[in-house]
C-alpha cells in the first residue's frame, strides 16, 4: 500500500514542483513511485515528462476524477515512475463539483463528499506503488483540500520570504483541517527550507525564524538556489551533463524524508 505525501504551500514560485519532481525522480531508483499533478499550471507533468502539458488535454487527473478510472489516465515515465498529468483545464475542477459544468458539457454536480474525490481515485491505484507524491497549486483551493484528504503526510515548502512565512499558519490550519475530516489522518512530515539564498541576509533570518516557531518539523537540509536545478525543466532529468549539482542537496532531503516516514 503506497504512502502517499502531498507537496503544498499557497504561495507561488517555493519550488513545489521542482522538488516534487526531483523526489519522483530520486524514490524511483528504489521504489515504484506515481506522481500526480494536482496545479493546472502542469509544471511537474511538463518536468517529468518533457512534453508540454497541452499534450494532456482530455488525458488528464481531472478526466481521471471525471470519470473515475485512474489506470487509464496513468504515463509511463520510466520502469519506476508513472505520472497522472494535469494541463490547464484542472482550473474547471471547481466548477465541475459545484455545478456539472465541463469543457465537454453539462452534467450533475458531484453528489460525494467534494473533499475526497482524489482519494477515492487514489485508492483504485495505491496497492500499485510504494509512494505517491501530490504536486498542489498555489491555492488553498478544492485541488489542494482533495490533495490533503488523499495523504498521509504533507511537506510543507518553505521559500525564505515574508510571504511564504505569513502563509503558513494558514497553511498549518488547513492541514488540521483535513485531518479531522479524513480517514488518513495526515499529518506534516516536516518544513523543508527551499530556494535559499544563503548570501542573503534576510534568507538566513527567515531560516532560523522558522527553526524557533517549528523546531520539530523543519528538515535538516536547507535547498539552496543553484542554477543546474532552475534549468532541470529546460534539460530533464536524461542526458543532462548537470544534473548531479542539481540532486545533491535533494538527496539528503530524500534520506531525512525516508528517515522520518520510518521513524513513524
Ligand atoms: N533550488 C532551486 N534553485 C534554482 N531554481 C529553482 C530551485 N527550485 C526551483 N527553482 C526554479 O524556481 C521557479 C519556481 O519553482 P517551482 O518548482 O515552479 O515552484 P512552485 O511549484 O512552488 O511554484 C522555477 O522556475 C524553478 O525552475
Ligand atoms: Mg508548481
Amino acid at each position: 500500500m503506497a504512502i502517499t505525501i502531498t507537496m503544498g504551500i499557497q504561495k507561488g514560485g517555493c519550488g513545489k514542483s521542482t522538488t516534487t519532481g526531483i523526489l519522483a525522480h530520486l524514490l524511483s531508483k528504489d521504489f515504484k513511485v506515481l506522481a500526480v499533478d494536482m496545479d493546472s499550471q502542469g509544471n511537474l507533468s511538463e518536468l517529468l515528462t518533457q512534453q508540454p502539458s497541452n499534450e494532456f488535454v482530455n488525458k488528464s487527473v481531472l478526466e481521471a476524477m471525471q470519470q473515475e478510472d485512474a489506470r487509464s489516465f496513468v504515463v509511463s515515465v520510466s520502469e519506476n515512475l508513472d505520472v497522472l498529468p494535469a494541463n490547464n483545464f484542472l482550473a474547471t475542477f471547481a466548477r465541475w463539483i459545484y455545478t456539472g459544468h465541463t469543457y465537454h458539457g453539462d452534467h450533475l454536480p458531484y453528489k460525494g463528499n467534494i473533499s475526497f474525490i482524489l482519494d477515492k481515485l487514489l485508492d483504485q491505484v495505491r496497492d500499485d506503488y510504494d509512494f505517491i507524491l501530490i504536486d498542489t497549486a498555489p491555492s488553498l483551493s478544492e485541488q489542494t483540500t482533495n490533495a490533503l484528504c488523499a495523504s498521509e503526510y504533507v511537506v510543507v515548502m518553505f521559500e525564505c520570504s515574508n510571504w511564504c512565512y505569513s502563509a503558513i499558519p494558514n497553511f498549518m490550519d488547513t492541514v488540521t483541517a483535513a485531518n479531522k475530516v479524513s480517514h488518513r489522518n495526515v499529518e506534516v512530515l516536516g518544513i523543508l527550507r527551499t530556494m535559499n539564498d544563503v548570501r542573503r541576509s534576510d534568507a538566513k533570518a527567515f531560516n532560523e525564524l522558522i527553526e524557533e516557531d517549528y523546531p520539530d518539523d523543519v528538515f535538516e537540509t536547507i535547498i539552496t538556489r543553484k542554477a543546474p536545478t532552475g534549468r532541470l525543466s529546460l534539460y530533464g532529468f536524461e542526458d543532462n551533463k548537470e544534473l548531479g549539482p542539481a540532486l545533491t542537496q535533494y538527496q539528503d532531503f530524500y534520506k531525512e524524508l525516508i528517515q522520518r516516514v520510518n521513524d513513524r
